[in-house]
């Protein structure tokens, strides 16, 4: 099918790209020029695991294109999906003009009916706006729009796993044929057959993909409601790290445990620095600003907010009282994106701390194997190292915010050998606390005793 994709930031890369490689013929646009001028050149804009393969396939097999050109874009696909961005606002809602506006767009470009599949993640009624919108600027015309809430699970650093392996689609839609359209398009992943830029030979084996047609306010609900509801696993198994501390427990122990009840589940109960990200920090807010928008008061979503932005002062509550004093100190911190696998930096606690650190007088050495271009513009002041081992030479304290494997598997004897004290606080519970110790650190992690 012939497809369009407006918007190229991680989620309109990755799903243009998959949709590609899964055998359809894409067109890709964004107001960003020089972002368009850098695919057109064979680059790709963001580190994601598999992409640039998956990009490079799609090229050669001449089904992916680019273009500055929306109304060209709009023209060229059925389907167009709309993967533009819905920053927070002041209040915490999401914004929804570059949605707005690409619906007076496609109004004004169109030239046959469209279907219009809501990509980005908005809140709850914002599809059934957003196809009273269309119809208001076509102003009458005889074209018909088919208005689908398609919410994204991916996340960053697996999104090309997720895409071609997702546990469930989700399509929200108000008539049959969107919904058989929908599955027309994912008919690929739906049989398995695509070549996986992901597994060398075939796929591991696993479960039928469910493909679920719901309406549109709740295909927009389900993707709010299961981000918020990773993000309260994450501050439950926060506080219990907290608890685990004060009363001799090990939360590893404790979260392995529950995770073996297949009601509760193993996934999201890492405790350490808690959640960043582009996506859970303002979905909460906005998932929150919504329910009390229409009088529901989601205090429980609040609770996890508030838990989660008092994990970065737990964190510096423990470098401030293992250093006596920052001032002057030289901190190497061990990660910059908010999470492993990704160049993002938005909404990292590693970027928190370091401006934390950096207010109280510290000198900051950082490392990450992705993220320092990204971070560079957002920290002055702090010098970078691509070597992690240069980041710890003649450090007081390691800071470890990111959970990196090429940090997992550092030689901490050799960083012992470098540092001037050998300290290390960990926000990710990375290493052993016995293992840190025979290496003869002082080590700090959470909720481990
Ligand atoms: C999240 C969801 O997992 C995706 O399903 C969703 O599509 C995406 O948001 C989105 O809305 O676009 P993502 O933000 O890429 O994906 O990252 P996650 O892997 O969910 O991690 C989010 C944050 O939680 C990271 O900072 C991570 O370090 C932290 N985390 C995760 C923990 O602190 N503990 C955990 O046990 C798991």
């Amino acid at each position: 099918m012939r497809l369009s994709v407006i918007g190229c930031g991680y989620v309109g890369l990755v799903t243009g790209a998959c949709l590609a490689e899964a055998g359809h013929e894409v067109m890709c646009t964004d107001i960003d020029s020089a972002r368009i001028a850098q695919l057109k050149a064979g680059g790709v804009p963001i580190y994601e695991e598999h992409l640039e393969e998956v990009l490079a396939s799609a090229r050669k097999g001449g089904r992916i294109s680019y273009t500055n050109d929306t109304g060209e874009a709009i023209r060229f696909g059925e389907a167009i999906f709309i993967c533009v961005g819905t920053p927070p606002r002041e209040d915490g809602s999401a914004d929804l003009s570059a949605i707005d506006h690409v619906a007076q767009q496609i109004a004004a470009q169109a030239e046959g009916s469209k279907l219009v599949v809501e990509k980005s993640t908005v809140p709850a009624r914002t599809g059934v706006e957003l196809r009273r919108a269309l119809t208001a600027y076509s102003r009458g015309g005889n074209i018909s729009f088919d208005v689908v809430s398609n919410p994204e699970f991916l996340r960053e650093g697996t999104a090309v796993f997720d895409f071609f392996h997702p546990d469930r689609i989700v399509v929200g839609v108000d008539n049959e044929s969107a919904g058989e359209r929908m599955r027309e398009i994912y008919q690929p992943i739906l049989e398995h057959k695509f070549r996986c830029p992901v597994h060398q030979g075939p796929c591991p084996a696993e479960s039928k993909v469910e493909f679920l047609v719901t309406t549109i306010n709740s295909a927009e609900l389900i993707k709010h409601a299961s981000n918020s509801f990773l993000a309260l696993k994450i501050s439950y198994a926060n506080v219990i790290a907290d608890l685990c501390e004060k009363l001799d427990g090990n939360v590893e122990q404790v979260t392995h445990a529950m995770g073996l009840d297949a009601r509760i589940g193993g996934q999201f109960l890492k405790a350490g620095l808690g959640f960043g990200g582009f996506c859970f920090p303002k979905d909460i807010q906005a998932f929150i600003q919504l329910s009390s928008s229409v009088g529901v008061d989601f205090e429980i979503l609040k609770a996890a907010e508030r838990v989660n932005k008092a994990r970065i002062d737990r964190f510096l509550q423990k470098v401030n009282k293992a250093l006596w004093v920052v001032r002057g100190k030289r901190i190497a911190v061990l990660g910059l994106a908010f999470k492993a696998n990704t160049d993002d930096i938005r909404f990292s606690p590693a970027i928190e701390v370091i401006r934390r650190l950096m207010d109280e007088g510290a000198q900051v050495h950082a490392s990450d194997p992705e993220a320092i271009e990204k971070a560079k513009n957002a920290l002055p002041g702090v010098t970078f190292h691509t070597d992690p081992y240069e980041a710890t030479r003649d450090a007081h304290a390691a800071l470890v915010c990111t959970e990196w494997s090429a940090f997992k598997n550092l030689d901490w004897e050799r960083v012992g050998k470098l540092m001037a004290r050998k300290l290390v606080v960990d926000g990710r519970n990375l290493y052993s606390p016995k293992k840190m110790a025979d290496f003869g650190f002082e080590y700090y992690s959470f909720g481990r005793g």
